[in-house]
């Protein structure tokens, strides 16, 4: 079983991510250690539910937790405080405590929306994370971050609930849905360009046949989860650092906001990474040869796929709005070298938009 210990900001202590395929089957072994009071809570989507429910429940049934399965709408838009609220009702009605544990079964959506549940019932539950989309497993599972939106937009509310324990299976994969596995393989390769180039020389290797190959792909998640993890650790005494896994999504929100969300996350985010890597050429002194390989890269992934016809004018001013934006430019993570990351606080807003417009030319083959 591979293994990362995640040090709990301000305390002594840690917790730890484990991780290896099948782990869902023995989720109720890996929880005694914590000698939780039955029933433990779980939280999960309809459609995880109805894929991986089963072994989970029967898991933590033969540990004697009395599991009791809790389920919202799949999707984004599940992630409100009506479904709060209803989840708070619930949990009561079936007699939640204090010590109850919540179980978050599902991606980034149940994660965020169970974890802010979690942090405020009666003050704060024992939360774990069993993500079951690449992204959450390389990304939204760690990191303590939860979130619910308002029609205001995304991610208004939220807390920091960091888990007592993240269990990773693999295996969850072989039923997600081609564009969510390229949602995650857009934060998997981010994780390369900004700390680790063997994750992406791995990942290269790999592609002919990433999701068949499990023993490969295990390793794969291991490396991008260990980044996420270093990262969200260091910030705590580095302040800042956490910015530098905005690589390729200050264009891509731009992207995905001015397609009104039709253009899927990891899409918008690998066009935002093929720009990023452009500008690192011009501004960060990244070798063309590198940019090159690196663009190749995301395109033979298959992510830049054609970009839907976008008004670039509605692209900026997404960017300008963005809640980092600065008065003379936007703030960029550039990369010196492929898995070196930097932040250039003020990007020239006229050389972004000729970086876009080259994009736009040629995501949509205009
Ligand atoms: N907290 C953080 O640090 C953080 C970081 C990144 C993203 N996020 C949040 O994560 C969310 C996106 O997460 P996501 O991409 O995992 O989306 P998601 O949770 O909506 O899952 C995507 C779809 O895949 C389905 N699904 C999940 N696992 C499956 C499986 N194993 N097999 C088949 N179908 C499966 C779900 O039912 C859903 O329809 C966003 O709300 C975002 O804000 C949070």
């Amino acid at each position: 079983m591979r293994e990362i210990q995640l040090p709990l900001p301000g305390r002594d202590a840690s917790y730890r991510l484990v991780m290896e395929p099948g782990l869902r089957g023995r989720l109720g072994p890996l929880l005694s250690p914590f000698q939780f009071p039955p029933p433990v809570m779980v939280i999960s989507d309809r459609r995880v539910a109805r894929l991986h429910g089963a072994v989970v429940l029967d898991s933590l049934n033969a540990a004697g937790l009395a599991p009791v399965l809790l389920t919202i709408p799949a999707g984004e838009r599940a992630k409100t405080w009506a479904v709060v609220q209803r989840l708070a009702r619930e949990l009561l009605a079936r007699g939640a405590h204090r010590r109850s544990p919540v179980i978050a079964l599902g991606g980034g959506v149940v994660g965020d929306l169970a974890g802010f549940l979690a942090s405020i019932f009666m003050r704060g539950l024992p939360f774990i994370q069993v993500p079951t989309t690449l992204l959450a497993m390389v990304d939204a599972a760690i990191g303590g971050k939860t979130a619910i939106n308002l029609p205001e937009g995304k991610n208004l509310l939220g807390t920091f609930h960091q888990p007592r324990l993240v269990v990773i299976d693999p295996e969850f994969l072989r039923t997600l849905p081609r564009t969510e596995r390229l949602n995650g393989l857009a934060e998997v390769l981010k994780a390369g360009f900004i700390r680790d180039p063997k994750l992406l020389r791995c990942l290269e290797a790999a592609r002919p046949k990433l999701f068949q190959d499990e023993a490969g792909l295990t390793e794969i998640i291991y490396r991008a989860a260990a980044i996420k993890a270093q990262v969200v650790a260091q910030d705590e005494r580095e302040g800042d650092l956490r910015r530098i896994l905005n690589f390729g999504h200050t264009l891509g929100h731009g992207l995905e906001q001015a397609s009104r969300f039709r253009l899927p996350h990891g899409r918008a985010v690998a066009w935002g990474m093929v720009a990023a890597l452009t500008l690192s050429e011009s501004l960060a002194g990244l070798d063309p040869g590198e940019a090159d390989w690196g663009r190749r890269l995301i395109r033979d992934f298959d992510l830049c796929r054609p970009l839907p016809r976008l008004d670039p004018g509605a692209v900026m001013a997404a960017l300008r709005l963005d809640k980092k934006r600065q008065e003379r430019g936007v703030p960029f993570v550039l990369l010196p070298r492929l898995g070196e990351a930097v932040i250039r606080e003020e990007v020239s807003l006229s050389l972004v938009a000729e970086v876009l417009d080259q994009l736009l030319r040629e995501g949509t083959g205009g």
